[in-house]
């Protein structure tokens, strides 16, 4: 483990760090071809599978990042944490958790067998896709562009401009997900949606189609990390019992049905994408030796080739070690 210096935000120290993660990356750069890169939906089978790249940023601004740092990729699953924080914005947090569960699943992002099995229809949590499309349904506004307004606003509070659409991957997406589509026909069967299917279904598709970098990844995973608010202008972002609650679902249900494995071996709060993002909120921790981000960070994780899970196979390796050597684990 990296310790003994005491402390860990000079200049000296940052090109110490940015060594390491330069190591780590070129090294698990070499375990992505233990994947395979998302083909379901068209579009993402473009993806270059060696990509891995990562940016850390410190509360105190520390910035570490190595690898595809400026390859833009979409948000895919990620975008699920920010649809939650804004219905919960909008709608209040006891409405959203009257229509979403917070219990992991143990099974595929896209599956409905609870929702068949379980007597209760609720959706099991808002990152599985029956959770997220409810959610989606939630939003304010008539149309797909009203109701994904305030998560482009939200964002670009966040990453300091507003991010655009990746009309290829919106079009691919909207154009083969069958299961999505029957994903919305169950829930408007039992009940569970509160806006038109296909709007809701088009915003969802838009949401997951935002175009972001590691960087980007790595400001929203540093807000969260900070309860919400903003590390330069302490302004509230997102309020703080929201932001508690999108890292407590994190934890337990951002990496699908590997979140346990993920919270026991890397142990930050975290949330995949298909098309192979990572984001981390790593609040700060309380150690007797000064480690490197003790005060909290967020990461950003590039890597598209996939595991069985659905999560990036050489970011997952990147991120485990990268808190095993800097102590980021939240127990
Ligand atoms: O619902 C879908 O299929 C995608 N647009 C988002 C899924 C996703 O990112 C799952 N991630 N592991």
């Amino acid at each position: 483990m990296v310790q003994g210096i005491a402390n860990w935000s000079t200049e000296q120290s940052r090109e110490w760090l940015q060594s390491y993660v330069d190591d780590w990356v070129a090294f698990y750069r070499k375990h992505t071809g233990d994947g395979k890169v998302a083909t379901y939906i068209p579009e993402l089978a473009k993806a270059n599978p060696d990509a891995l790249g990562i940016t850390i940023i410190g509360k105190n601004g520390l910035t570490v990042r190595s690898g595809e740092v400026d390859e833009p990729f979409t948000i895919q699953s990620i975008s699920k944490v920010l649809s939650f924080i804004v219905a919960c914005m909008e709608r209040g947090v006891a409405y959203m958790l009257d229509r979403v569960d917070v219990e992991p699943t143990g099974e595929a992002f896209n599956s409905i067998m609870h929702l068949e099995m379980k007597q209760v229809k609720k959706p099991l949590n808002p990152f599985v896709n029956a959770g997220a499309i409810t959610v989606t349904s939630t939003l304010n506004g008539r149309t797909s562009d009203e109701k994904i307004e305030p998560i482009f606003a939200l964002l670009e509070k966040i990453i300091g401009y507003r991010p655009s659409l990746d009309i290829d991957v919106y079009e691919s997406e909207r154009d083969s997900s069958m299961r999505n589509r029957a994903i919305g026909y169950y829930l408007l069967e039992t009940g569970y949606l509160e806006s038109d299917m296909n709007t809701t279904l088009e915003t969802y598709f838009k949401q997951c189609s935002i175009k972001v970098t590691v960087d980007d990844l790595a400001r929203i995973g540093l807000i969260l990390a900070n309860d919400g608010e903003d590390i330069d202008t302490f302004e509230e972002i997102i309020p703080r019992p929201i932001a508690r609650i999108a890292k407590a679902l994190m934890l337990t249900c951002g990496m699908y049905d590997a979140s346990g494995k993920f919270a026991t071996y890397v142990g930050i709060p975290a949330k995949s994408g298909v098309s192979g993002g990572i984001i981390g909120a790593v609040p700060p921790r309380v150690r007797e030796e000064v480690l490197p981000f003790m005060e909290g960070c967020g990461i950003g994780v590039y890597g598209p080739a996939l595991d069985d899970n659905g999560n990036s196979v050489s970011g997952i390796r990147l991120l485990r070690h990268v808190a095993s050597q800097w102590d980021l684990s939240i127990f």
